[in-house]
């Protein structure tokens, strides 16, 4: 197993994402995490290519990952990066039931097999979701978000209360 793709909102990027990020690129030659952009969809609260730029500097020590920008289905970029399979982390049950509700999915219309690693302890209460809220009333985000993104994150989350 070479290449996996590692599929998110990633809306912010938190230190769940950097959790599985690493553990991937120890297991795997190379990571790609793709983050989604469908323009159907409504956008989130930081633009892609806010997303894309805040990973980039969260993996900036690793060698064997790059981030991209993925739309449509997740089993053609899988195929468009000529990735080998998906890694998603699982957090909780209620992450269970989706997500192996998708991943059986995607091996029944692509091909595609999917890779799953328990999220660590430490971040198995973290989501994007509630770290935008905190953000949003200016909570503490320490030990949230990637520390070299937290006052970005921060400033930019309080914008927009
Ligand atoms: O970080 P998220 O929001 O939990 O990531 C969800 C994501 C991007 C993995 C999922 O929504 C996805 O795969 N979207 C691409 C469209 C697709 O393939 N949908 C069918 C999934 S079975």
């Amino acid at each position: 197993m070479k290449t996996v793709l590692y599929p998110g909102s990633f809306d912010p990027v938190t230190v769940g994402h950097m959790d599985i990020i690493a553990r991937a690129a120890a297991q795997f030659e190379r990571v790609i995490v793709g983050v989604v952009h469908n323009p159907q969809k409504p956008s989130g609260v930081f633009p892609v290519a806010v997303r894309m730029e805040m990973l980039r500097t969260a993996v900036k020590a690793y060698d064997n990952i790059v981030v991209q920008e993925f739309s449509g289905l997740l089993v053609d970029a899988v195929h468009a990066c000529s990735a080998d399979a998906v890694v998603r982390g699982l957090r909780t049950s209620a992450d269970l039931e989706t997500e192996m509700q998708m991943a059986r999915l995607n091996r029944q219309i692509g091909g595609v097999e999917t890779f799953f690693f328990a999220a660590t302890p430490e971040a198995v209460h973290i989501s994007a979701s509630f770290v935008r809220d905190i953000g949003r009333y200016g909570g503490r985000l320490e030990g949230l978000v990637p520390e070299v993104l937290r006052s970005q994150i921060a400033e930019a989350l309080r914008e927009r209360q």
